[in-house]
């Protein structure tokens, strides 16, 4: 694998042909302090989603953790994610496929008869530890269906793959590509976002939104530069930091 990818990246790349879950990888070697450093798998046995669900990672895709220390209060950490989705869309769409957020942080592939608006062809998990109120360590995992057969994936699910009409993309470009965007993005939180708004699918749309305590439904308007999403609901301006996002619309 590490002859496969061998690229000039701004981290320090751990490579893995199977692992159980690189974040679980990556929270351990932060753990340990190391910082800066990129756990990359071809395989997970046991890659885990938001929510806790499951993620299915067969060999051919891109399955990698960040672990990154960045200077900044546990509320703003959620910057870095900010910047690794819109650092995966803007490689994705480089290597030819009209990739969009969907907020917060889902990559979809348009199609017109898939009613939410897409299928899934990415997401994001993000963990940290912090203490004393700055974050100790964020670990970054990014989960990217790249050269796997769609029969391997859930129903809703899509690949770069099979995106391209059965022409593998290059795994080395991809991640290369995907690093540099993410480094520079990490520390520009206006430019993490317009780049995030640029690519956004949920922007404009009527939504709902799944908290734990209260269903929103509204127009999301905006995205803040922590990747909050703004939903006008009619009588009142939300701001809502974490939960589930439904297009409706
Ligand atoms: C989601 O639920 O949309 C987030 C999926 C995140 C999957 C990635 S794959 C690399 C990293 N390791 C994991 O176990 N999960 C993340």
């Amino acid at each position: 694998l590490a002859v496969e990818y061998g690229c000039e990246a701004p981290f320090e790349i751990e490579y893995h042909d199977s692992v159980a879950s690189t974040n679980a990888r990556a929270r351990d070697l932060a753990t340990e302090g190391a910082s800066d450093v990129v756990v990359l798998a071809d395989e997970q046995t046991g890659g885990r989603g938001r929510l806790d669900r499951a993620w299915s990672s067969p060999s051919g895709g891109v399955w990698l953790s960040a672990v990154c220390r960045p200077a900044l209060p546990p509320a703003r950490a959620t910057l870095l994610t900010v910047a690794a989705s819109a650092a995966a869309c803007g490689a994705v769409r480089e290597a030819g496929v009209d990739a969009r957020i969907k907020w917060p942080n889902d990559l979809l592939v348009p199609d017109a008869d898939y009613e939410r608006g897409g299928r899934k062809l990415a997401g994001i998990l993000t963990e940290m530890e912090g203490e004393a109120g700055r974050v100790s360590w964020v670990v970054v995992g990014i989960g990217l269906n790249a050269n796997v057969a769609v029969d391997d994936l859930p129903a809703d699910a899509t690949s770069l793959l099979a995106e391209r009409d059965g022409e593998p993309v290059s795994r080395r470009r991809l991640v290369q590509r995907l690093l540099e965007r993410f480094d520079d993005l990490r520390d520009d939180p206006a430019a993490a976002r317009e780049a995030w708004r640029a690519h956004a699918a949920t922007l404009g749309r009527r939504v709902r939104v799944t908290l734990p305590s209260e269903t929103i439904v509204g127009e999301a308007v905006d995205v803040t530069d922590v990747g909050a999403l703004v939903v006008e609901t009619g009588d009142e301006r939300r701001v809502v930091t974490a939960g589930d996002c439904e297009h409706l619309r």
